[in-house]
């Protein structure tokens, strides 16, 4: 079922919020919830909506989710043109991120206050501090951590339903090799009364999640290490079986996908909270 990103980042656990691009990762991701009875947020970026068609991923997703007894979020992940909101919006997506993290502190508040009017009332996410790494069509060359004051100046301005910080973490690892900086994040969550969200969670170790969640981290954004998953099952499927039917392979890739999910969702704290 349809949930808001209001009631989902509630607990006292981590929301996993998975990329989908297509119908066998937004399955994977429902799937992987339903067995781990676990609340989800499926989110897709500009790019991922240029490739599937926004309206068409939408009329997907949605259809799915409703069919679904688990409660999941439809989400825009790191919208940067206030058009793709508006589109969101009417489409049905039930939150939005508008990200003018790239921008100069007094830009990115005014964008983030015109995604806010634009989204006529629909929770959204915003970010302050930019991550090092691929951030959609955006190359950070460097991260710019999140500074408390201007997180609490920031948070003051826009009242974001949830806020993603840069502490550490950064898009497009495939391995799990980054460092947190976990007294950056208790400062943070200390002053900041919203939850708080771990975008480029792929390459961070299971453990700093654990405790990132303890900290109040209450979104994890994963992309990367679910991609990996998918590509990987689908070469093997390709190089070992000769089916020219794609659903063969597609199967597998899904199925790998699936897997992933659910060791993501252990990590958050997440699984069994679906109905309680
Ligand atoms: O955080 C960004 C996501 O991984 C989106 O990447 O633009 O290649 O879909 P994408
Ligand atoms: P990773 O691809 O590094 O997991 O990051 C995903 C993300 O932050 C999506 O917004
Ligand atoms: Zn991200």
């Amino acid at each position: 079922m349809l949930a808001s990103l209001k009631t989902l980042l509630r607990g006292d656990y981590a929301v996993p919020a998975f990329n989908a691009y297509n119908t066998e990762t937004v399955q994977a991701i429902i799937q992987a919830g339903e067995e781990s009875e676990s609340p989800l947020i499926i989110q897709a970026s500009e790019s991922a909506l240029e490739y599937a068609g926004l309206e068409e991923f939408a009329a997907y997703t949605l259809q799915a989710v409703k069919k679904t007894r688990i409660p999941v979020g439809v989400h825009l992940d790191h919208g940067k043109n206030l058009d793709t909101v508006k589109r969101c919006v009417k489409s049905g997506f039930t939150s939005i991120m508008l990200d003018g993290s790239s921008k100069p502190f007094n830009e990115n508040v005014k964008i983030s206050l015109q995604a806010k009017k634009i989204s006529g009332g629909i929770p959204i996410e915003l970010e302050i501090g930019a991550l090092a790494g691929k951030e959609d069509y955006v190359e950070e060359k460097k991260a710019r951590y999140t500074s408390p004051e201007e997180a609490m100046r920031f948070y003051r301005l826009t009242k974001p339903d949830a806020l993603a910080v840069s502490i550490g973490n950064s898009h497009g690892w495939s391995e799990k090799k980054l460092k947190l900086n976990f007294k950056l994040l208790k400062e943070i969550s200390s002053e900041i009364p919203t939850p708080l969200v771990l975008h480029g969670s792929s390459g961070v170790s299971d453990s700093q999640i654990k405790r990132a969640v303890k900290l109040g981290i209450r979104k994890i954004n994963m992309d990367t290490q679910l991609r990996k998953s998918f590509t990987l099952a689908l070469k093997k499927s390709l190089d070992e079986n000769s089916d020219i039917n794609p659903r063969t392979h597609l199967e597998k890739a899904r199925e790998a996908m699936k897997k992933t999910c659910i060791g993501r969702i252990k990590v958050c704290g997440s699984g069994g909270k679906a109905f309680k």
